[in-house]
């Protein structure tokens, strides 16, 4: 089953995107699920520059990677996804990335991703993504992500140059289990 849950539908479409020695990004790393995922599919050839604000979670991801043997291909940052741009290396171009949107617990309303931050990360990796990359964003509301920042999200995306990129909008119509956004730059 792919369509009962929007992170796996997600990797569902990041699977076609990417190949082993792919550089990706994850923009909200938390426990990892989304970096593990990526480290596997890019393998020990290709990286994965993994974005989180909070230390105690990027310590509990890095303990999950060692434990997985995945490791070697992450590089997990403690910072903002805002400084995405100064934080790769320069000329690097990326095949792939996702943003899990909200918050790391359900009964936590500290450290939510943020309207401004998550469309000024976006932008900064739309332009280093190769053509024919992908950028997912999961909304799932388990994470409480505010209907304020899908709001801004999806507002934002849809001024995207239909000649450039390609941008869906993932639901399901008989039961509220999340979204998907996705953005394919042709
Ligand atoms: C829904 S959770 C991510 C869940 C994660 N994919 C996992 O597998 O555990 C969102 C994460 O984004 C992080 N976050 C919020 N604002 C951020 C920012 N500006 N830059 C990087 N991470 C941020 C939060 O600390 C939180 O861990």
């Amino acid at each position: 089953m792919i369509l009962n849950h929007p992170t796996k539908f997600a990797h569902f479409l990041l699977d076609q995107a990417i190949r082993p020695g792919d550089v990706v990004i994850d923009a909200t790393v938390g426990y990892g699920d989304d970096t593990l995922f990526l480290a596997e599919r890019v393998a020990d050839f290709g990286q994965v520059y993994g974005f989180e604000i909070q230390k105690e979670a990027i310590d509990s991801c890095a303990e999950r990677l060692i434990k997985a043997n995945q490791a070697s291909q992450v590089t997990l940052l403690n910072q903002g996804h805002e400084r995405i741009i100064t934080a790769l290396p320069p000329e690097l171009k990326a095949q792939a990335a996702i943003f899990s949107l909200g918050t790391l617990s359900p009964d936590s309303f500290e450290h939510i991703t943020l309207p401004n931050t998550t469309i000024s990360a976006y932008h900064q990796i739309l332009s280093r993504l190769n053509r024919g990359g992908l950028i997912v964003f999961v909304i799932d509301p388990r994470f409480n992500e505010t209907q304020e920042e899908i709001d801004y999200l999806i507002a934002d995306l849809s001024r995207l140059e239909p000649t450039n990129y390609r941008v869906c909008h993932f639901k399901a119509v008989n039961v509220d289990q999340g979204q998907v956004l996705a953005i394919e730059k042709i």
